[in-house]
């Protein structure tokens, strides 16, 4: 059973995902945190993605990840270093959104997502899993939450790790995030035909949990 969960940033995707992946037991892979340590691998290399493409897409061929499937979630390498948090920030998370609009990028890193999946129970969150990575998912969640409701989680999330921020700031980020992975020509965030929708605007955390674990127990019926 493959579950594809795709959605904005900060629509509640990765704690859902992750929430859902735990109770059933599924192995639960977070894509976005893949474009996060290649867009932390060109910042710290000092390449400007926007204005370097070629140079990002190069550095990003040669680039060793390793991405390990654990009970708290997934746990992501980059050259043997543990990054999984150091690329929660906003700088990376505007570098990850820049670099994959890189075609090779995404073909390098859609590649090991499907290798990742393959054989396997997943549920897997990001941007075109159910539209490209993963198109015969047998279930498909399109996540979505208005993006004052997004750029308020979000804060929250950054303030209860002491970094500091500005609401307005993160909600005109999240706009642009938006744009940018919306936009773009290689698999543009969008929901799946097949997709259900589902959204945490009004919903607690738990309430989103269950009403995708039903949405999931619904499509594993049919
Ligand atoms: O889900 P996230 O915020 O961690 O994702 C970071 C960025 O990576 C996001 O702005 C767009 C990009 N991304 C993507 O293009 N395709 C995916 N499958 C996952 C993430």
């Amino acid at each position: 059973m493959k579950v594809a969960i795709d959605g904005p940033a900060g629509a509640g995707k990765s704690t859902i995902a992750k929430a859902v992946a735990s109770a059933l037991g599924y192995i639960y892979i977070d894509t976005g945190a893949m474009y996060r340590a290649v867009g932390l691998n060109a910042l710290r290399n000092g390449v400007d993605i926007k204005a370097q493409p070629q140079l990002a897409a190069k550095l990003t061929q040669s680039v060793e990840l390793d991405i390990v499937p654990g009970a708290d979630g997934q746990r992501i390498f980059l050259g043997g270093e543990d990054v999984t948090d150091i690329i929660r920030t906003q700088d990376v998370s505007m570098a990850a959104s820049d670099i994959a609009v890189i075609k090779e990028v995404r073909e390098k890193l859609v590649s090991i997502q499907r290798q990742l999946a393959a054989g396997k129970n997943v549920v897997m969150d990001g941007r075109d899993i159910g539209t490209h990575v993963l198109p015969d998912a047998q279930c498909k969640i399109f996540l979505t939450a208005s993006v004052a409701e997004r750029a308020r989680r979000r804060y929250t999330e950054l303030t209860a790790k002491g970094e500091a921020c500005v609401l307005d700031e993160i909600c005109a980020d999240i706009e642009k995030r938006d744009k940018n992975d919306s936009e773009r020509r290689e698999s543009p965030l969008r929901r799946a035909d097949d997709a259900v929708v589902l959204d945490t605007t009004e919903l607690t955390i738990d309430e989103a949990v269950a009403e995708a674990k039903r949405i999931i127990s619904e499509a594993a019926l049919s």
